[in-house]
């Protein structure tokens, strides 16, 4: 039997992919088509797909060509591919012509002659674009600007600031087509928006936007009480729009691994998880205003809480709060969360600095992520035994941003309300973790 193998990410499959699948096919009695995984395609750089693994995967079985499909998770796999599935001729199109001779010492190589006037990237451009208004234009969103620009299939409209003169600065700096004067002029001039202003402001202008049937995006920490949160996730559900918080860290290709690995058992069950993030801030700085809802744990919480609920849920038993203050706020918090049976504790400042590691510990093994854990790209599994330690590495493209645009976008364009990789439930649990910390409930003063 003559096996033949192709690869591709196969994107809004269209008749190019199917022309290819079929001449592939041809070529021998048994095809093996490799599909891209979504943390592939973005360590090559390809930020731009629209559809998940499992899309595409579907896409390509349904068109019957397809004898077996695996995924294609790293560079070098196609040669491993080969020698274990015995493949006799690696098939791509003629696009990739030359790219591929170095497979000619595994088996034989043909380029296929590749469909012209059509791909995914065109389709991608003729397709819906998601255009974004953008609410507050301080530091984050400028930084938030040049990574859309790295995600296909959305545009910045519009920005809106209540000081108009730093919004028509913004809007000229950035090239912006809108300075809005008033949010009801932004939310006319987009189809979603992102929130990037005072996190005491999130709520009212989520609330606006839902309300105006705008899909939203918004920046860490989400509200101030978990009601809020509940009205704008009911808002949303019942408009069928997209409500995601930005947490970069919940986005980024090698948490998430070490979280799908994790919980598949490579440290036994896990028994402790502490995470610190510390920043010293500056002392005028609105970060550490009262007034404006300030403070370590307000600020920075919701950073240490994402691993703590991925790796041990959030049915805890209680939470104790250490604080040291200064002038209303605190300086810095140490946070511990007693479970059933797990422990897990968190060191977050603005006023104090410490090591901004995590550690999550198990029965049979630990995972050690360096400072800043938070951006995520290397960590290591280690044993009692060293010789078993695996090292693991990934790309954290640019500021990290471009991984929650691109999950938002691609939620819009193709309407999809169901799975997030950070749960309303997760998000609701945050807020009362906070909500829990305003309200005084088992806080220490120190
Ligand atoms: N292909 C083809 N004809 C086209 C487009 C793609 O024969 N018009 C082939 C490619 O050469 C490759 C396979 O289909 O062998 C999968 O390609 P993929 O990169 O997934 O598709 P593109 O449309 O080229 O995607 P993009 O625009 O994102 O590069």
């Amino acid at each position: 039997m003559k096996k033949v193998i192709t690869y591709g990410t196969f994107d809004l499959l269209h008749h190019g992919h199917i022309n290819l699948l079929r001449r592939a096919k041809e070529l021998g009695d048994w095809l093996i088509v490799g599909v891209t995984t979504d943390n592939f395609d973005l360590e090559r750089g390809k930020m731009n797909t629209i559809q998940n693994v499992v899309q595409r995967i579907e896409a390509v079985k349904a068109t019957g060509y397809a004898d077996q499909i695996v995924i294609e998770e790293y560079k070098g796999q196609k040669i491993d591919d080969i020698q274990r599935y015995g493949v006799d001729i690696f098939a791509i199109g003629s696009d990739w012509e030359g790219y591929f001779d170095y497979l000619k010492e595994y088996c034989e190589v043909v380029y296929l002659p590749r469909t012209e006037g059509i791909s995914s990237t065109q389709l991608r451009c003729e397709g819906p674009s998601v255009n974004i208004g953008i609410i507050g234009t301080g530091s984050i969103a400028s930084r938030v600007i040049p990574e859309s620009k790295c995600v296909n299939s959305n545009c910045i409209s519009a920005a809106y600031n209540p000081s108009e003169k730093e919004c028509r600065a913004f809007s000229e700096k950035f090239d912006i087509p809108m300075a809005a004067k008033t949010p009801e002029e932004l939310l006319d001039n987009c189809n979603a928006v992102y929130i990037a202003s005072p996190h005491y402001t999130h709520y009212q202008y989520a609330k606006m936007a839902l309300d105006a049937g705008k899909h939203v995006l918004c920046e860490t920490p989400f509200v101030l009480e978990t009601a809020q949160a509940e009205e704008l996730y009911s808002i949303a559900q019942e408009k069928e729009l997209v409500l995601m918080v930005a947490h970069k860290t919940a986005y980024c290709p090698a948490f998430l691994h070490l979280v799908s690995l994790l919980k598949s058992g490579v440290i036994g069950e896990i028994v402790e998880v502490n995470a610190s993030v510390t920043t010293l801030t500056d002392e005028s700085s609105d970060k550490l205003d009262s007034k404006r809802f300030g403070g370590s744990m307000n600020e920075n919480a919701c950073f240490p809480l994402l691993p703590i609920f991925k790796f041990l849920g959030t049915g805890w038993r209680n939470i104790n709060f250490y604080s040291k203050m200064k002038r209303g706020v605190d300086m810095f918090t140490k946070a511990v969360f007693r479970y059933d049976s797990a422990v897990a504790s968190f060191q977050i400042g603005l006023g104090v600095k410490t090591e901004g590691n995590m550690v999550i510990s198990g029965t049979k093994g630990y995972a050690y992520v360096p400072a800043p854990w938070w951006r995520t790209d290397y960590f290591e599994i280690r044993y009692e035994d060293q010789n078993l330690n695996k090292k693991y590495f990934y790309p954290f493209v640019g500021e990290g941003l471009r991984y929650e645009i691109k999950e938002f976008v691609s939620k819009v364009i193709s309407r999809d309300f169901g799975f997030f990789r950070l749960s309303k439930r997760e998000i609701l649990k945050m807020t009362e973790v906070q909500e829990q910390y305003l309200k005084g409930v088992n806080v220490f003063k120190l």
